[in-house]
């Protein structure tokens, strides 16, 4: 696994790279009577199973090595920052690598929602380079869009909303041709697909990969994501972060998660998950009035109808109780829903309010 061959010092703002980072008197000890934190020995208010008075790891060394056998391809503890879901390491990410008012960023769209969010939040400016209709990255088109003030580029495989995999041959081209830009491959939904970019870690300083136990592992409540990455990248990633931003509730359903059942149980819901989504694919085909299913690689599918998508996505929320997600709006999106697959029964509610919705909507008009 590559040091990282100075990348992070390229890249990051100044500030950032001087930065002395919070230090506790748990850093150097963390055994005895524990009277350094200005926490209540007294315990808290509420019957817990667990043990809440205490400051939890701020380093979550025994996840990030379950995680690194987990992945394998070299993967080491030092490679992997744990965030508060991938969301925090994407906004970290901004706040590291971009100077506010000054550096950009390329996005793909369509593409997920938070990496405009997070550019607005830290007014950077985002460069886009659109999929082409098929949903692919077009490497020549991103390549010819880097310039000295953009300083990452976001791809998202599987894609949200398109839910297509990229190519890790397009991935790799990437890294290879802008090695002076961070390449952030967000694998949310890798589980429900065959490739990961974490392999390209090795050959690739410039690469950083983002996954979450929020979709194949069905833990979103607990809020926990990864970024892999060089290790002067998670360096940085740990020496800005909040202290103790992994609680200690979470960081026990993590690693529980790891566990050699659990990973069993996991490949069986997901197997479920794909069995299921085939039977949704295959149903929103019998209807004449979708015009396209898209191939899946997530555990959603997006899918065209003939018109009025949103009015149609409207009634399923307001009178069947279905909630998809309208994504008309999107770049070669239009008249486009996107479902998750949810159990059998779930599917099945989707694919009775889909019907009576379109019905209704496309009589009043
Ligand atoms: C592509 C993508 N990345 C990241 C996330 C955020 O995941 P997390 O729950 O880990 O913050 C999502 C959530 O929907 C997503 O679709």
């Amino acid at each position: 696994m590559s040091n990282g061959s100075g990348i992070a010092a390229k890249l990051a703002r100044p500030n950032i790279l001087e930065l002395q980072p919070y230090r506790c008197a748990r850093d150097d000890y963390s055994e005895g009577i524990l009277l350094d934190a200005n926490e209540n020995a007294w315990g808290p208010p509420i019957d817990a199973q667990e043990i809440l008075e205490r400051y939890p790891d701020p380093y979550q060394i025994p996840l990030k090595e379950k995680m690194a056998a987990f992945r394998g391809e070299g993967v080491k503890p030092e490679n992997i920052f744990v965030g508060v879901g991938s969301d925090e390491a994407i906004d970290l990410l901004f706040r590291i690598f971009c100077v506010p008012g000054k550096d950009k960023v390329i996005t793909t769209p369509p593409t997920y929602g938070m990496y405009k969010v997070c550019a607005k939040v830290n007014d950077v400016e985002i460069v886009n380079v659109p999929l082409t209709p098929d949903f692919d990255i077009v490497v020549p088109d991103i390549i010819a869009a880097i310039t000295p003030s953009v300083k990452m580029i976001f791809l998202c495989s599987p894609g949200n909303p398109t839910a297509k995999s990229l190519p890790l041959e397009d991935l790799e081209a990437v890294a290879q041709q802008a090695p002076n830009v961070l390449i952030i491959v967000d694998e949310a939904y890798v589980d429900f697909s065959q490739s990961s970019a974490i392999c390209l870690l090795r050959k690739h300083p410039n690469v950083c990969v983002l996954q979450t136990l929020s979709k194949a592992f069905g833990m979103a409540a607990i809020r926990c994501g990864f970024c892999f990455g060089a290790p002067d990248v998670i360096q940085l990633l740990n020496n800005v972060k909040a202290p103790y931003n992994i609680n200690q509730l979470t960081s026990k359903a993590a690693l529980q998660a790891l566990e050699e059942d659990s990973l069993k149980k996991l490949q069986s819901n997901i197997r479920g998950v794909l069995a299921e989504r085939a039977v949704v694919a295959a149903a929103l085909e019998q209807l004449e009035f979708v015009v396209k299913v898209y191939p899946s690689d997530a555990n959603f599918l997006l899918f065209r109808v003939q018109q009025s998508a949103k009015a149609v996505y409207q009634y399923m929320a307001d009178h069947c109780g279905v909630v998809s997600r309208y994504r008309g709006t999107e770049l070669h999106c239009e008249e486009c829903i996107r479902v998750t697959i949810g159990t059998p029964d779930d599917n099945k509610a989707f694919l009775d309010a889909l019907q009576k919705a379109y019905q209704i909507v496309t009589q009043q008009q």
